[in-house]
């Protein structure tokens, strides 16, 4: 397979993140919970690294890779991507980072993520964010979102949120049980969840400004 330039072979790039042994958060919740939004706070606040793994798939997909129009075709229709795929975009930009602290959004989405994240890069998360909100609202806000995905009409949105129900659940399922989920109710205006989240990374961890 082609790599692109900077990148590494796999079996270096596995022994580099245990050198690097990061500490990572999963942020999950609907399409259109407030993920991204939120998170760009978060890098704000508290240092992290902010990486989007639909970000990650849309930036390949446009780079022309030979993995693009699988990509592609699995975004048109909310459905999700074989995570061999997505983990290696998420260590490539863990690796390329500089930091060690990761917001990871949008990933696992299914059990079949998570299982091969945990498999390929032996990294447990500290804990997952989770971003409930009702499907009124998000689809409300996907739909004013404007940003030109294609993704953001009625057809595929429904699709989208039948995934999230009938695929991440169950890996917010599977954390629960480790008592791992911080929930977050995120139907709230901007500013009121933000201050939700910062209670859960704690006022100790906040950088100076
Ligand atoms: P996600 O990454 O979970 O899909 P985004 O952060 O992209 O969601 O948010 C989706 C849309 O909703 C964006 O246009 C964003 O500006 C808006 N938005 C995010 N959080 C809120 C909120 N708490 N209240 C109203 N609109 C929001
Ligand atoms: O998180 P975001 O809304 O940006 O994801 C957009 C799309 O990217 C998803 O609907 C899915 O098709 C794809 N995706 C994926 N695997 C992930 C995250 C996103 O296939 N872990
Ligand atoms: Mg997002």
């Amino acid at each position: 397979m082609g790599t692109a330039v900077g990148a590494v072979d796999n079996k270096e790039t596995a022994r580099s993140l245990a050198d690097l042994n990061p500490s990572v958060v999963f942020v999950l919740g609907g399409p259109g919970s407030g993920k991204g939004t939120q998170c760009a706070n978060i890098v704000k606040h508290f240092g992290y690294t902010h990486l989007s793994a639909g970000d990650l798939l849309r930036a390949e997909r446009n780079s022309g890779s030979e993995n693009g129009t699988m990509i592609s075709n699995m975004i048109k229709e909310g459905q999700i991507v074989p995570a061999v795929v997505t983990i290696k975009l998420l260590e490539r930009a863990m690796l390329e980072s500089g930091n060690d602290k990761f917001l990871i959004d949008g990933f696992p989405r299914n059990e079949e993520n998570r299982a091969a994240f945990e498999d390929v890069t032996k990294i447990v998360p500290s804990f997952v964010l989770y971003f409930d909100c009702s499907e009124e609202e998000m689809e409300r806000r996907l739909l004013s979102r404007n940003q030109g995905r294609e993704d953001d009409n009625v057809e595929t949105i429904r699709k989208r949120f039948k995934v999230f129900l009938e695929s991440t659940k169950k890996v917010l399922e599977y954390y629960n049980a480790q008592g791992k989920v911080r929930k977050i109710d995120a139907g709230r205006p901007i500013e009121e969840v933000f201050q939700s989240v910062k209670g859960i990374f704690g006022p100790k961890n906040e950088k100076a400004d």
